[in-house]
């Protein structure tokens, strides 16, 4: 894969963060990640990871589904393929180097998508979500686990003050979930049936989309 200048700082950020991503996300995300992982294998077994990092979720999957993970850092796949070895997760299929922008998968080849804690960092998510429909096959899902700014009032207020922190942390407040939304409309074919909070505190989202069968 070629670096563009948006993928080339992720890459850099990312191989930071790999040695110790574990240690600071596995406890908070895992709630919303089950969440997501159920969401998505209830639409089939075969399933994208998109952005699938250091494998956190790999482990939540059950052993007749059919996981192809990408990402676009090296240093995280890494620790993913390491997982996969370690604890046989045979229902991992393929693990590859790839923009979610970019995606060489076929047309509708998944039951479900997923992509947790990424389409935020994504600088042009609507490209991203795009991709994610093109593969999913007709009456699919795509699965977003996240955290999504308020659209307004006093928390919203709050998050814009506290947005360098999250930004900081890798979680922006500027996203809202109404940008989703306002994309699956635009699609015509795209529709938001699910939006619910979680762990913790409602901090973070479940967001399902399901292509029009
Ligand atoms: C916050 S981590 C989330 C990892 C994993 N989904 C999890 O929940 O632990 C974000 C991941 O998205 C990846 N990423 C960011 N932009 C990407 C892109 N355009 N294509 C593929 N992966 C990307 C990063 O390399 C990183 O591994």
């Amino acid at each position: 894969m070629t670096d563009g200048p948006t993928t080339a700082p992720m890459r850099k950020a990312y191989a930071r963060w790999a040695p110790i991503y574990d240690i600071v996300y596995d406890k908070l995300t895992e709630p919303a990640a089950r969440a997501a992982v159920n969401a998505a294998v209830a639409c089939g077994p075969r399933v994208l990871e998109a952005g699938v990092g250091t494998g956190l979720a790999l482990g939540y999957y059950p052993a007749h589904a059919e996981v192809h993970g990408v990402d676009l850092s090296e240093d995280m796949l890494r620790r993913a393929q390491e997982k996969v070895e370690k604890r046989g997760l045979t229902h991992v299929k393929s693990l590859q180097v790839m923009d979610v922008t970019h995606l060489s998968f076929a047309d509708e080849t998944f039951d479900a998508v997923t992509a947790q804690f990424i389409i935020t960092l994504v600088p042009e998510p609507e490209v991203a979500l795009s991709e994610f429909a093109r593969v999913l096959k007709p009456g699919g899902e795509i699965v977003l686990a996240n955290h999504f700014g308020q659209a307004s009032g006093p928390i919203a207020a709050l998050e814009e003050l506290a947005s360098p922190i999250a930004k900081a942390i890798g979680w922006s407040s500027a996203f809202k979930a109404s940008r989703v939304e306002a994309w699956a409309r635009s699609t015509g074919r795209m529709e938001v049936v699910e939006l619910k909070s979680l762990f913790p505190a409602g901090f973070f989202k479940l967001m399902r989309i399901r292509k029009s069968a």
